[in-house]
């Protein structure tokens, strides 16, 4: 920071030298001098002077020489600024704006902080009105009720195009800073610059201070593109260097020593209401390094809690090599696993507090996450592959900056390397790895159990799979139907294994099902089975799904051949609904980036294909006939 000069020649005249040296050095007056002992040389005789009209010191010792700020700066270390900081306090003066365009720049953005502000009260009170009635509705439908928006500030922007503009206007703030903090858009082919954010809830985003400088907006519409639209870069908001309630989340980390990282808004509002305070959410980008530094500063060892899809383990995959250089003695990461096709919010309406708290205790450190990643997919049926894995896992080690972290590293990676090959090298190999106790409870147990418990083990646990746990229909009518035609597990067991099942209930009940099939289980035997308490219960929820009007060919009384066709469709629909949700989540995600043409057409497309799919019906000539049924269309 740059001191305007006349403010520096200020404090030299308020303070002598002698009085800012006295305060450390003793000093005797010689003459128009003062004479001491040299505070920077072990001295019996005094050769260190004090001139407080030229307004400098001389050491004959050392030969130093300066004049009150460089005593400061050379006598306690301080870098230039502080020690300025501290004269001018000595001196009675205030520090001024280093200059003036900095003191405008700083006044600019003290409006725009006091517009922002405006801004989200405007959306808060627009949420309590009339206006804001099908919001309100859509957030207590999440679970996310009166106490909850005042927490989190929620609020509602209005579907006109005008309603905020001509709010703030009202109150005096000017359309031009109405554009520079991203709440109009504006441009040189848009003659009136209007709302950005429009029929949409909205959640203020603060600075580190707790100022609102930014919005997330949800779509409560379907049909609209970006289903979360937020603030563009502005003066007072840069989404890589901050987190969603990062303000927050640094007070009750300091109470609590960890912080949560999660993916998204509503998560962490979710987490918070369930007792983890300490959460953040990067603002719709992948998480940054500069966020990584922040969840540092507020925690030695931060947790990733990512979805448990494909994306949130390539953003932990992503995390790994953001956080490796940086890696210092007790400075970690570790990640928590959350059960395949759910998110935070999910998973806590789902299962309670206390299943979150059940994968959060069973969050993995770095180096188990990064050896995960480096050997599940690596096939070692071959020395060039083995040597390959060997090889990168040293690449990776490499770029860790610190040396004792980066030891260390190499030491448990290669140790788990020799143990995951032990059993291939196999027992007669000379120099080999060999377990002395048989490779039981070692401390990686590399054969015994699988080294990464992904989210399936974790879907087992009792607690995630509460009673609340919504079952898709889709899911529930094909086991159903299995349930009741077992001949299909003869004829499909392997369409059977491979389908897609979101629900954890839903694909413990196909293991069974597959489980009774292998042991040969017949229908009453398997009817036996499903009796059993527990399992009962999930039958029961999987009947319940079904309707008997529409869904007839699933029900017992159905003719095979019909009860054939209506599963090959209903299978080949599932798969690609299935494949086209998870391309939606990436279309809706890369719009949200990157509002560009292109994102748009994407995720219209796969809107259309998914719709497609949505009105497909099993119509084949003659497909109810033999159960005596004139057609699909007719019942
Ligand atoms: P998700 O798609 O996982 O949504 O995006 P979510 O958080 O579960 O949201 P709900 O529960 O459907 O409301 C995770 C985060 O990615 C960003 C947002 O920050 C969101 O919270 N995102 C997502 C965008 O910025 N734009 C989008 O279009 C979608
Ligand atoms: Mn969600």
């Amino acid at each position: 920071m740059r001191f305007p000069p006349s403010f520096l020649d200020e404090i030299r005249a308020r303070l002598p030298v002698s009085e800012v040296v006295g305060r450390r050095v003793k000093l005797k007056k010689q003459g128009r001098e003062f004479a001491g002992l040299s505070p920077f040389n072990a001295e019996k005789t005094p050769s260190f002077f004090v001139n407080d009209q030229k307004g400098f010191y001389h050491c004959f010792s050392s030969g130093k020489h300066g004049d009150v700020f460089d005593f400061l700066m050379e006598t306690e270390g301080l870098p230039f600024g502080e020690a300025v900081e501290r004269l001018a306090s000595m001196a009675g003066l205030q520090v001024p704006q280093a200059s003036p365009e900095a003191a405008a720049k700083e006044e600019r953005r003290r409006t725009l902080h006091e517009v922002m502000e405006l801004a989200a009260r405007h959306f808060e009170a627009t949420l309590q009105t009339r206006l804001g009635a099908k919001a309100r509705g859509y957030l207590a439908d999440r679970g996310l009720g009166p106490l909850t928006q005042q927490r989190f500030r929620l609020g509602y922007a209005s579907a006109d195009r005008f309603h905020l503009k001509e709010a703030l206007g009202k109150l005096g703030v000017s359309t031009e800073d109405m554009v520079e903090t991203g709440l109009l858009i504006s441009g040189d082919d848009i003659p009136v610059p209007y709302d950005r954010f429009r029929d949409r809830v909205m959640f203020p985003i603060t600075d580190m201070k707790g100022r609102v400088v930014a919005f997330g907006g949800r779509a409560l519409e379907k049909d609209v593109p970006a289903k979360y639209l937020n603030s563009p870069e502005t003066t007072l908001f840069h989404k890589g260097s901050l987190l969603y309630n990062g303000f927050s989340a640094r007070a009750a980390a300091q109470k609590s020593g960890r912080v949560i990282a999660v993916e998204g808004y509503v998560d962490v509002i979710a987490m918070v209401e369930a007792g983890f305070g300490a959460t953040v959410a990067p603002l719709g980008t992948a998480l940054t390094e500069e966020q990584l530094q922040l969840l540092w500063r507020m925690a030695d060892e931060p947790v990733l809690l990512f979805d448990g899809d494909k994306a949130g383990r390539k953003a932990a995959h992503r995390a790994i090599d953001l956080a490796l250089p940086h890696l210092k003695a007790g400075r970690s990461l570790s990640f928590a696993t959350l059960p395949e096709g759910q998110d935070p919010d999910d998973l806590i309406r789902r299962s309670g507090p206390d299943a979150m708290a059940d994968v959060l205790a069973q969050a993995r450190p770095l180096a188990a996450e990064l050896w995960a990643r480096e050997s599940e997919q690596a096939s070692l049926d071959t020395p060039e592959r083995r040597a390959g894995l060997e090889a990168r896992l040293k690449e990776v080690v490499a770029v860790i900056a610190d040396e004792t972290v980066r030891k260390h590293y190499g030491q448990e990676l290669s140790e788990r390397f020799r143990a995951l090959i032990a059993p291939a090298a196999g027992a007669a190999r000379q120099g080999g790895f060999q377990r002395r106790d048989g490779g039981r409870g070692g401390r990686f147990a590399p054969r015994e159990a699988p080294l990464v418990p992904r989210g399936g083990e974790i879907a087992k646990s009792a607690l995630v799979r509460g009673p609340m746990a919504a079952m898709p229909r889709n899911e529930a009518l094909l086991l159903f139907c299995l349930i009741n035609h077992s001949f299909l597990l003869d004829e499909a067991s392997e369409d059977v294994a491979g389908l897609p099942l979101a629900n954890p209930d839903a694909d413990r009940l196909r293991r069974l099902l597959l489980e009774a099939h292998l042991e040969g289980l017949d229908d009453e035997a398997l009817s036996a089975r499903l009796g059993q308490a527990d399992i009962e219960a999930l039958a029961q929820r999987v009947r319940a799904l079904a309707n008997p009007r529409h869904d007839w060919p699933a029900y017992s009384d159905t003719a095979p051949s019909d009860v054939r066709l209506w599963w090959h469709q209903r299978t080949a629909l599932h798969r690609k609904a299935h494949a086209l949700s998870r391309e939606l989540r990436e279309a809706e995600r890369s719009l949200g980036d990157d509002p560009s043409e292109q994102n748009f057409a994407w995720l219209r497309d796969v809107r259309e294909r998914l719709s497609a799919i949505d009105g497909t019906e099993a119509l084949v000539e003659g497909f109810g006939a033999s159960s005596g049924r004139a057609s699909a269309r007719s019942v």
